[in-house]
């Protein structure tokens, strides 16, 4: 391809980031699954037990949400062809809104076609031109992206660091404000200290708003999120999940006081502007949090098995980082290590994620790891020697 001077796409032939580790054979992206994705699945031909998927309850193949998906494209087709503000709102988004609201025990929720629009749509609506965002400098893309959409200011305080963000917040007092958090922070798997912002949210007459897109369905005794866990869940004014992970499916909600949810529903643009859930996805989602309401256990399975796996990885020395929730990090510290121990674990049948800069500090090089309540003892047994036999050969323990 020719290219002219001052040209657009000079940027892509100089990004050779990628061209080198492709040659060096590291390459650990856009793999093809085939077959169900589930707790032990089909990679490339060869069997391979699945730690790096955030299907945290291990719905994706389960027959009855399988099943409804099935009976939703019989009785609906497959697609909606246009948002919800205009031809796109099925009965089933209604029935999903409805059940959501009544599960999360919050008086309206509304759903997007994925997580990210969640963030993206009810922070750039709440947030405008006199308002301040307060953010974890840990928080996902998707509160960032939403935040820079706003016509909010932004601020971002230091990791949980609530010092700093009391600090902030005295220098502002005479701005309406919101802080906006992960649940659980997505990469190391830590939890905000939500009891702690809903305190400072009091105290300085500011709200606050929780994305818990790891939370809900896999933290808490009934699965509703972090707040739960912590026993403050009706302080928090706005919970944002998705589908994508403990849901099995994609898609994503926003749920809190009514006349807030009337008012994103009605003006947030990635919900008036985007087509709608497909009725499979909500149908997905709805047998989903059946099957959740009536096998909340299957929460506390998923954490015994990423217990299970912490402390053995733990006692083989590796750095398991602060993790609680069904998340657990391998901290090796640097990016070609991290490389080759993900490249050898995946080569003998084990999947995680590598996590490199900029996703984490410099430093902070790391494999994600993950859990289901569908992993049995056996498999975690299984992939916990594979650790210990990669980890030896490669000096990481
Ligand atoms: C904390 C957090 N928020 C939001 C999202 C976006 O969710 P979705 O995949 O539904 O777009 C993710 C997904 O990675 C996430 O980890």
């Amino acid at each position: 391809m020719n290219l002219t001077e001052n040209d657009v796409f000079q940027k892509c032939f100089d990004y050779e980031r990628l061209e080198q580790v492709k040659k060096s054979g590291l390459y650990p992206y856009f793999i093809p699954l085939s077959g169900h994705v589930g707790a032990e699945m089909k990679i490339e031909g060869h069997s391979i037990i699945m730690l790096g998927s955030n299907n945290y309850l291990g719905l994706t193949d389960h027959p009855r949400v399988m099943e409804s998906a099935k009976d939703a494209i019989d009785k609906y087709g497959t697609g909606c062809t246009g948002s919800r503000f205009l031809n796109g709102t099925l009965d089933l988004h209604i029935e999903l809104e409805r059940r959501l609201a009544e599960f999360l025990d919050k008086e309206m929720a509304i759903t997007f076609s994925t997580g990210f629009q969640s963030n993206m749509g009810v922070i750039s609506t709440i947030a405008g031109r006199n308002d301040i965002i307060y953010l974890d400098r840990l928080d996902h893309a998707s509160i960032i992206d939403g935040s820079r959409m706003s016509y909010g200011r932004v601020l971002k305080y230091r990791h949980n660091d609530h010092e700093h963000l009391r600090y902030m917040l005295e220098n502002n007092r005479k701005h309406p404000g919101v802080i906006v958090t992960d649940g659980v922070f997505s990469m190391e798997g830590d939890l905000a200290d939500i009891p702690g912002l809903v305190e400072i949210s009091k105290e300085f007459g500011v709200r606050l708003i929780v994305d818990d897109a790891h939370g809900v369905g896999a933290m808490g005794p009934r699965g509703r999120g972090t707040a739960e866990h912590f026993g403050c869940h009706e302080d928090v004014d706005i919970l944002v999940g998705t589908f994508s992970k403990s849901f099995a499916c994609v898609g994503g909600f926003a749920a809190g006081p009514a006349r807030v949810m009337e008012y994103i529903k009605h003006t947030a643009r990635t919900m008036i502007f985007s087509a709608s859930l497909p009725p499979a996805a909500v149908a997905t989602v709805i047998a989903a949090l059946d099957v959740l309401e009536q096998e909340p256990e299957l929460v506390s399975r998923s954490h015994s098995a990423a217990e299970r796996a912490r402390q053995g990885l733990a006692s083989m020395g590796y750095n398991v980082g602060n993790s609680e929730a069904p998340i657990v990090p391998i901290i090796v510290g640097d990016e070609v290590q991290t490389l080759l121990f993900w490249k050898s674990l995946y080569q003998e049948g084990v999947f995680t994620n590598p996590v490199v800069s900029p996703a984490v500090a410099s430093g902070g090089e790391m494999l994600r790891t993950s859990y289901m309540a569908t992993h049995t003892d056996a498999m975690i047994d299984r992939a916990l020697e594979t650790f210990e036999k990669c980890g030896k050969a490669l000096g990481i323990i």
